[in-house]
């Protein structure tokens, strides 16, 4: 089917990024075509059927027909056939989705309510985003802290439950350098739709490199987030109650009044908010002064600062 490679089509999923997306774009694409193909069969040939046999007259009588056995054998024999091939292409697919290859490079994935931490052999530990190196096979091993999770990520069309107690297990190739976005879609509370993170492929130098040279080797998050804070946020905030071109930082209660009059609740959503996109809202009194640190701070440094600010109520 031609058109099912048209950009048009393609634009319907999401792209391919490992090796595994084209092998269950291909079963996907022949699942549909044979669905359209049934559907308009069954529905054409009922259009069909209802109006070249529809009742003209009131002395038109069916004719008497118990049955046709080749016809029924043929609509039953048929579909299994096409059912048949479905099962065994996906059985295929599948299997090698869930053989772990034994050399594959691994790394740990830990869900929490509601952010995902990756742990590395090499003693590395990232939060929010984790690092792969591209065309070589990548082991997750994944357990929760606390509830029901679900690591999803749509281009390398693989998706796996994280359990707490235990642990399970997902690989992938990833063929292309890029970024890739991460969902939970297991239901996990309230911050279920804001726990994302981001693959990072990386060719194998950028990732080596990666790998060996932290910056934040054995520091703890608020103390990664004192760092930044010292070079990014200190000529505008105090870490006391006083205040400078912005808001002081300690103490700052559980609540804040905007410009507006309205209130809005101090937590981590509104932290990370007033650090990545702070126009969107100013505390009362305040000019909106501040540089947007969208893009800037990695989720490990981001998280970091939310911290340290926490850590200064
Ligand atoms: Cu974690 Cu939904």
């Amino acid at each position: 089917m031609f058109w099912m490679n048209t950009a048009f089509a393609q634009s319907f999923m999401p792209v391919e990024g490992s090796t595994f997306a084209s092998k269950m774009d291909a079963l996907y694409k022949f699942q549909v075509v044979a669905s359209v193909i049934a559907c308009f069969l069954v529905i054409g040939g009922m259009v069909y059927f209802a109006l070249k046999y529809r009742r003209r007259t009131d002395k038109d009588q069916t004719a008497y027909i118990p049955h046709n056995a080749a016809l029924e054998f043929l609509w039953s024999f048929i579909p299994f056939v096409i059912f048949m091939v479905i099962f065994g292409w996906g059985w295929v697919v599948y299997h090698e989705m869930r053989t772990m290859p034994q050399n594959a490079f691994e790394v740990h994935v830990v869900g929490q309510k509601w952010y995902w931490d990756f742990l590395y052999k090499s003693g590395r530990k990232t939060s929010g985003e984790i690092f792969v190196p591209v065309g070589e096979p990548v082991k997750l091993i994944m357990t929760s802290r606390d509830v029901i999770h679900s690591f999803f990520t749509p281009a390398f069309r693989i998706k796996q439950d994280v359990v707490p107690g235990m642990y399970t297990t997902l690989w992938f190739q990833a063929t292309k350098v890029g970024d890739f976005q991460v969902f939970c879609t297991e239901y996990c509370g309230d911050g279920h739709s804001a726990m994302l993170a981001k693959v990072h492929v990386l060719p194998r130098d950028k990732f080596n490199d990666w790998l060996e040279n932290d910056p934040y080797k054995g520091l703890s998050l608020a103390q990664i987030g004192e760092n930044i804070f010292g070079q990014k946020c200190a000529a505008c905030h105090n870490v006391t109650t006083e205040k400078k071109v912005g808001p002081g930082l300690a103490k700052l209660g559980a609540e804040v009044e905007l410009e507006d009059g309205s209130k809005v609740a101090i937590d981590e959503n509104y932290l990370r908010e007033s650090i990545l996109n702070p126009a969107a809202q100013i505390v009362k009194g305040y000019p909106n002064a501040m540089t947007p640190f969208q893009g800037q701070l990695s989720e490990q440094e981001l998280s970091g600062v939310i911290e340290y600010i926490k850590g200064l109520q």
